[in-house]
Formats: C-alpha cells, structure tokens, sequence
C-alpha cells in the first residue's frame, strides 16, 4: 500500500465562529481583503457579522459579489481587474461552492500569468497564491479543504477541473450558525452533493485508510442528519454535523479524487447550467448501480453507515441497501429520480459522453469505464430506468452512438 496525504488548511469550527473572522485573518499577516460572495448570500445578511468582525480589527475590505452558480472564467477575469484595482492582499470566500472556487481561482490569477484556461489539469500552477479564507454557507461543496477549482469556459460549455496543492484555502472558518436559514432545496442538493463525496471518495481506486476513514464518517453523518436539516431547518446541530461532514468528505476527496457522478454532473453542469447537488443525487443512484459489481463490499460498510441492519444478508444484497437508501434519500427530500426533469436533453448525448471521458474521476471510478458506460448510465438516468432492462423495453433516443 503507498499513498500521500497532505491536507494543509487551517480549521476553525463552532457556532457562532464566523463573528471572529477579523481576528483569525489579522493572523495571517493580511490587511486588505477581498470578499468574494454572491447576491444571495448578501442579501440573506450573512455577511454582517463577518463585516464587523474585520471593521473590529481594522481591516479594509471591498466586496465582489457577482459570482454566478457554476462560476465562469469571464467573472474570474472581471474579479482579478476589481482586486488589483483595489489592491487586495487576501481573498475571503463567503458563500457556496461557486464562491469558494471563484475566489480560489482569483487567488490564484493574482499572482500567475496568463488566464485560468491555461491552468487546467494537475500541477500547472507556477506560483504560490494569495491567502485565501474560506466561509462555506452551504454544508455541501467541501471546497474550503480541496485542492481543486472548477470553472466553465462558457465557450465550449465545458467545466475544467484545476488542481494544484496551491489550491488549498489557508484557513476554513465552518459557522452552522449561518446555514441555518438555508430553504429546503439548497440544503438537500448540497447536502447530496457532499454525499455523493463521501461516496465517490470511499470507493475511489485512488482512496487510502486515511481518505476512508474521513469519507465513511462523512457518510454516517451525513445519513444521521441531513433530512433533519431538510425538515426541521433550525436544529443547529444537524446543521453543525452535516457541515463538518461535508468538510470531511471534502478533506477525503481532495486525496481521492471522485468517480463517475462527478465526470458526468460536471459535464451535465457545463451544458445545461444545472445546480450540481441534484445532477449528483439524481445520478448517484445508476452510479452506483454500475459500480456495485465492482465494490460490493465497500457498499455494504456505506450501507451499514447510512443506518441498515445487514445481518444476515450476502455482500451483494447489503449493498444494494445502499443504493435504496440513497433512493430514499431523494424521494424524502423531493429531489428529481431522473435527469430529464433537471433539464438534461439527449439531443447533445455525443458530446455529454465526450466531455464526461475527458474527466480524471472516470480514471480512478471503481469499475473501468468505457465511453459506451458512460453513454448508458446517461440514458438509464435521463429515463429514471435503474433496472437492467432489454432493449427495446424503453424509448429508444434518436442519436448517434459514439461507439
Ligand atoms: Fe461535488
């Protein structure tokens, strides 16, 4: 067995932590910040107390709040020209996982040549960042402890991955405090997205005992408490344990890698702009039907995690217990059992199939993946059809085969 961990990003968590932000920057040497968020998050007045925290220590700021659901590298362009205008010598992320890539990518571009399309892919980061601060709003995204930023090139609706260890945040501040007035939605596509980490993360070719260890927590924190966080909102600590699993799941993935959820919502997300919380839950369930052949075993311990009793069961059959649950999960929390009702369209399958291949999470995915897996999880999704079922016995789109 031979892995590398390495996890450098300073973690303050409690509730009611954020009011301390000024401090915990001061810290860090910084004296003139940028917050990047979006409207939302603004007007949901989240960014009050964080606000008076930095005013508490005399710390200058302006604020970027532009930032769009699947973040583009034209706002990443805009942010980098308001930041050199005003001089900024740190980057504070307050928002979702858009806000915090968003403002990765600008920490980044603040001190490297060139564009942030020229960065895509592993290593190719050539100096150190800003500092970078990270306040997730959402217990989903796990970004404040990763290594990577996505971002779309609007150009070719496509969603490119940049990973470097110069990605990690220097300091993630978790406050369940302000996730608390998350609507129903949000917090059942973020917290599904943070599952489908967990998952994906658990059973990566790429995985080690330390991201397992991290990610199968993750998911047994995730199952004790999500849907209390969907139906009764301001149990706060539901929500402190599902945003500290989140950061879990993250800190196991930025080892890891994902798997096939991720190759395709990233793609899905690229074409059709759809939130990727519900292209994940929605996918997750076919995922991990193609999978089960493949980590069986690993399926019952994420069954066991997620509450069933599997004694007496063989291996297979607790794993399927998995996938139920992870359908069950959806349907409580009214999220779509399909892709069509998300607005994917099969007209564009060829390129879906593509772009999805040309993700590193299909490489370390569980069960090897040939384009024409892809392209068959894609359509058993956009159908809702997660039995083996012959051909002919569904629809039939009008398309081109890649293969
Ligand atoms: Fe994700």
């Amino acid at each position: 067995m031979s892995f590398k961990y390495f996890m450098p990003t300073q973690v303050e968590s409690g509730n009611g932590i954020s009011n301390k932000t000024g401090e915990l920057i001061k810290e860090l040497g910084a004296a003139r910040v940028l917050i990047v968020t979006d409207k939302g998050v603004r007007a949901a007045n989240l960014l009050e107390g964080i606000e008076k925290s930095l005013q508490a220590v005399s710390l200058d700021y302006e604020i970027f709040d532009d930032v769009e659901p699947n973040p583009s590298a034209e706002t990443i362009r805009r942010a980098i020209d308001y930041l050199k205008e005003h001089n900024s010598d740190a980057v504070l992320a307050v928002g979702g996982g858009s806000s915090i890539d968003t403002a990765k990518a600008i920490a980044l571009m603040a001190k490297n040549p060139g564009d942030i399309l020229d960065y895509e892919g592993v290593g190719k980061i050539i100096n150190p960042p800003l500092p970078l601060i990270a306040i997730p709003t959402t217990a989903g995204t796990g970004s404040e402890v990763t290594n990577s930023t996505v971002i779309t090139n609007k150009e070719t609706s496509f969603k490119l991955a940049v990973l470097s260890s110069y990605v990690y945040p220097k300091l993630a501040i978790l406050d369940p405090a302000l996730t608390l007035n998350l609507p129903q939605g949000i917090t059942a596509s973020t917290g599904m997205d943070a599952l489908t980490h967990a998952i994906e993360s658990y059973t990566s070719k790429a995985a080690s005992p330390i991201s397992q260890a991290l990610a199968i927590q993750a998911v047994k924190m995730i199952g004790e408490n999500l849907t209390k966080c969907y139906f009764v909102g301001t149990d706060i600590e539901a929500r402190e344990n599902t945003l500290v699993a989140s950061l879990m799941a993250g800190a196991a993935f930025a080892q890891s890698r994902l798997g096939n959820v991720h190759a395709i919502s990233h793609t899905l997300g690229g074409v059709f702009n759809i939130p990727h919380g519900f292209a994940n839950a929605a996918l997750l369930p076919f995922v991990m039907k193609f999978n089960l052949p493949a980590c069986a075993e690993q399926y019952k311990d994420i069954a066991v995690a997620l509450g069933n009793d599997v004694s007496g069961l063989s291996t297979i059959e607790a794993a399927k217990k998995a996938i139920d649950t992870v359908i069950e999960m959806n349907k409580s929390m009214n999220i779509p059992l399909n892709i069509q009702e998300l607005g994917v369209s099969l007209e564009y399958l060829p390129k879906l199939v593509q772009d999805s291949m040309r993700s590193g999470n299909v490489l370390i995915n569980p069960r090897l993946t040939k384009a024409g897996d892809i392209q068959s999880i894609i359509e058993k999704a956009y159908y809702g059809n997660l039995e083996e079922t012959e051909a002919g016995d569904i629809p039939q789109p009008k398309i081109p085969s890649l293969i």
